[in-house]
């Protein structure tokens, strides 16, 4: 069976975003900004104070590190020498999830067993020291309701995480009574941050001329150095949840991955541009190709990397992976459409992530120019997956015209395990 030409030209134009489309993108983003700043409740910008500034590249001294926010939980001990120097002591991983073996992020979890498998990580990380006094920063990358660096409550679970009782809790509360449970009373956590802002925290320690920091990963996640947060106090980061962003233009097969998702109606940009969604959405579209419109094949966005990866003519990989997931062998003219279906994807993404930079950038800018910027960027989409970052700068220039000059993009890698000793060491002032 060869592909019918037409719904696949279909396909690809439902998935393209024109620089019209892409403009008017980024206004309504930079417009929901604003909006934001007055009234959070108008915007589809939760626009989250951070309570943390940008870091003076003084900090010194020895911290712990948690970064939670994905399956891999990690707990490092991290030394920062200061300007933009660190090195990291020790580091411990353990995912939060091993398939037939343990859960701690799904419905059947709680939050006590959570934590305290957080906890215990902690403990490995200070290798059973229950004397030396550390700071611990919380890099915890959910959205979280602050009142303080210290204070922040889960709004909601993203990325499909579902343990009950933590959502409206004050996680480090939940941490401190974990770790107080297992007698690691040294450790005192002071900071949460959510990634987008270790990302920025960790990134602006190392370079000026840092404002936006941003996670392109399974998740996908803004924030921001905004000088007028907070009335009165100095410029304040605030973090976007730029993935629950809405003015878009989704397209028919969006709105249907939407409706089938664990929360529907939120986190659409996300589900449009991140890798926990994107080899499902190309899922969809590649089983509508086959004639088996609804079918689920499991496709994951790093599936995707491997199918535009391959540049031969006889496209034997794109063939190989497409039969590995659905039990369909196609021929080389349709595994070509295969690799353009994938590539349209990510552009999109890259597109549409560039669009809500461009909002924020115009935001910074006011009625003047656009600041000589590096937006820090971390995340496996952006590290890995090709197009990626070439399109990020094609949209960059096709918005932004000449101005695009002075704006770039840099890969803050593990910004979250630095950026949260950052944190912890800003909390001391
Ligand atoms: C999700 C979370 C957000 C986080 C992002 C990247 O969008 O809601 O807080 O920054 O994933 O990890």
């Amino acid at each position: 069976m060869a592909f019918n030409k037409e719904q696949f030209a279909n396909l690809i134009g439902e998935f393209t975003v024109s620089t019209e489309q892409l403009r008017e993108i980024a206004a309504d983003f930079r417009y929901d900004l604003r909006l934001g700043l007055k009234d959070p409740e108008q915007s589809s910008l939760r626009m989250l104070k951070s309570y943390v500034g940008l870091p003076t590249g003084k900090e010194t001294g020895e911290y712990l590190a948690l970064d939670f926010g994905g399956t891999n939980l990690r707990v490092l001990r991290i030394k920062l020498l200061g300007e933009g120097k660190f090195e990291v002591l020790k580091k411990v991983a353990k995912p939060l999830k091993v398939e037939g073996v343990y859960d701690f992020i799904g419905a059947d979890s709680t939050a006590e067993e959570m934590f305290d498998f957080i906890a215990e990580l902690v403990d490995e990380a200070v290798e059973g020291d229950h004397t030396t006094k550390y700071l611990l920063g919380h890099t915890f990358s959910f959205p979280s309701e602050q009142t303080d660096l210290y204070n922040a409550k889960l709004i909601i679970w993203t990325k499909e995480f579902a343990t009950p009782g933590v959502e409206g809790k004050v996680v480090n509360d939940l941490l401190k009574e974990a770790l107080h449970r297992q007698g690691i009373d040294n450790v005192e956590p002071t900071a949460v941050i959510n990634d987008t802002v270790a990302v920025l925290l960790a990134a602006a320690y190392k370079q000026p001329d840092i404002y936006i920091g941003s996670i392109y990963a399974t998740g996908h996640n803004t924030c921001y150095l905004e000088p007028y947060a907070d009335s009165a106090d100095a410029p304040m980061i605030l973090n976007l949840e730029s993935g629950g962003f809405m003015k878009l233009v989704p397209s028919r097969l969006d709105i249907e991955f939407d409706k089938a998702s664990e929360k529907p109606g939120e986190q659409r940009l996300e589900k449009m541009v991140s890798g926990r969604y994107m080899g499902e959405l190309f899922g969809m579209a590649l089983a509508e190709l086959l004639d088996e419109k609804g079918k689920n094949y499991g496709f994951t966005s790093i599936d995707m990397s491997n199918i535009i990866l391959d540049e031969t003519a006889d496209k034997a990989e794109v063939v190989k992976i497409v039969a590995d997931k659905t039990g369909k062998t196609i021929e080389t003219a349709d595994a070509e459409m295969v690799r353009d279906l994938a590539s349209a994807l990510v552009v999109r993404s890259a597109r549409l992530v560039t669009a809500s930079f461009v909002g924020i950038i115009w935001q910074l800018a006011g009625e003047g120019k656009a600041p000589k910027q590096h937006i820090a960027v971390d995340g496996s989409v952006y590290e890995k997956m090709p197009l990626a970052k070439e399109n990020i700068m094609r949209a960059l220039s096709e918005l932004l015209g000449e101005e695009a000059s002075v704006v770039d993009t840099v890969l803050e890698n593990g910004g979250s395990g630095l950026g949260a000793a950052i944190a912890a060491a800003m909390s001391q002032k």
